[in-house]
């Protein structure tokens, strides 16, 4: 059961093959570099600093585990941005193939896109590649709290044609406003119970 009263880090590492000990479903935050992982995170667990979250990309670089009751939520280092140091960049996709394309354990993602701009190329491969590995996932829309109401709809619906995706399967958050925290919430509790079974 998802549970985040006195959620913690159980692990931190960059091997994609260390595993918290406990062999729970785990559910991936994935998406580029500087758009809302962290704070996503921070936000569902109603922590505020739990997750570093930073103004500069290429903050979390590790795959950092929290333990929320029922399974892991893993935050994963962003991908896209240039200002990342080289070191960081060439690590990223040796770790993100091996720990998204090889984990048994992976009951869904959370890929997050900019809701602000139309989704980059490198969005688009990482919905792409999901949809092709057939995993649950739930592209959430980050930094609502800049869009206005008035945009939202065509926003999402352009979004939603260039990732290939319907839009029910999309959702508008903010960390600054909360808007949509308790719906993916609830997205993230019913794929967690339906991975326990
Ligand atoms: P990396 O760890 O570098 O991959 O980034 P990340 O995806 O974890 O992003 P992070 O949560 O660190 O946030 C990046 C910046 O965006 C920070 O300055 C946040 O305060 C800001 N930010 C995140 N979410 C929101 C949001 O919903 N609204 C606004 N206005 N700013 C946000
Ligand atoms: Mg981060």
């Amino acid at each position: 059961m998802l549970e985040v009263h006195d959620v913690r880090r159980v692990l931190s590492t960059t091997d994609p093959d260390e595993r918290p000990d406990r062999p729970l479903p785990e559910i991936a935050f994935v998406g580029r570099s500087n758009v809302g992982k962290s704070s996503l995170l921070n936000t569902l667990f109603r922590r505020k600093r739990l997750a570093g979250t930073s103004k500069t990309p290429g903050k979390t670089r590790s795959l950092d585990y929290y333990d929320v009751g029922g399974g892991y939520f893993v935050d994963l280092p962003g991908y896209g941005y240039a200002a990342v140091p080289d070191s960081v960049r060439e690590r990223w996709g040796p770790m993100m193939e091996r720990y998204l394309g090889d984990n048994p354990r992976l009951a869904g993602v959370v890929s997050l896109v900019d809701g602000r701009h139309d989704p980059t190329r490198l969005d688009r491969r990482m919905v792409a590649w999901l949809a092709g590995e057939g995993l649950p996932t739930l592209v959430v829309l980050t930094k609502a709290d800049k869009v206005g109401r008035g945009r939202r709809r065509g926003r999402m619906a352009e979004s939603a044609e260039q990732l290939g995706l319907d839009p029910d399967q999309m959702v508008w958050f903010s960390a600054k406003t909360r808007e949509g925290r308790d719906a993916i919430f609830t997205a993230l509790r019913r794929l967690l119970e339906s991975s326990e079974r």
